[in-house]
């Protein structure tokens, strides 16, 4: 059984998902929630599923980076994962932390990557008159939002949407695309899954 760890720093919706997604003849678990802020709604949610969590807040590390994510590893490690899934996990990581886990570290961003890196992604996709938006599974390597695309889930824009509107939509896509291609990476398939 593959044993894998969710970082978040918010509600964790993703992580719900991807931990209820865990059980029967799923080949893996959830291991750890680890969140960088205290208070993530996450973490209660977590702990009701019956999964361990920690806390590593990013805030005493000031700008020293390598010292946050060696503590952050420190309490990974310990979980000893097979897999580090990202899920609304809002730190930057250096190449230290990404190469510790090369290779099996996912992330999910809400965007068709390429397009709309970083931050304010469906606001930028409605002002770019694109049609569609959505979300997008990553390998996580040294470049932002970057590395190989394991899988997207595609949401139509709305004449009149908002970005919270379309944020509202594509969530529950991201819900469905994080566990499918979680269960594929864990199985050693990393082609490209796309979801409408
Ligand atoms: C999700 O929409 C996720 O795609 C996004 O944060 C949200 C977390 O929600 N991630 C990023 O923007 C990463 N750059 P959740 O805490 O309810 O899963």
């Amino acid at each position: 059984m593959k044993r894998v760890a969710i970082l978040i720093s918010g509600g964790g919706s993703n992580m719900v998902s991807l931990a209820q997604s865990m059980t029967g003849a799923h080949p893996a678990r959830p291991c750890l929630v680890l969140s960088n802020v205290a208070g993530a709604g996450g973490l209660a949610k977590a702990e009701a599923l019956g999964i361990d969590t920690a806390v590593v807040p990013h805030k005493p590390f000031g700008k020293d980076r390598a010292a946050f994510e060696a503590a952050l590893i420190e309490v990974i490690d310990a979980a000893a994962p097979d897999v580090i899934a990202l899920a609304g996990f809002m730190r930057i990581l250096t190449p230290v932390f990404i190469n510790h886990y090369a290779g099996r570290m996912l992330n999910i961003h809400p965007s068709l990557l390429p397009k709309y890196k970083g931050l304010h992604t469906h606001l930028r996709a409605i002002e770019a008159g694109d049609a569609q938006a959505g979300c997008s599974v990553h390998e996580v390597t040294a470049e932002l939002d970057g590395g190989p695309i394991l899988g997207q889930g595609r949401v139509a824009i709305e004449a009149g949407d908002t970005a919270e509107a379309l944020a509202a939509r594509v969530l529950p896509m991201e819900h469905r695309l994080y566990p499918a291609v979680l269960e594929r990476f864990v199985q050693g398939n990393r082609e490209m899954l796309l979801l409408d």
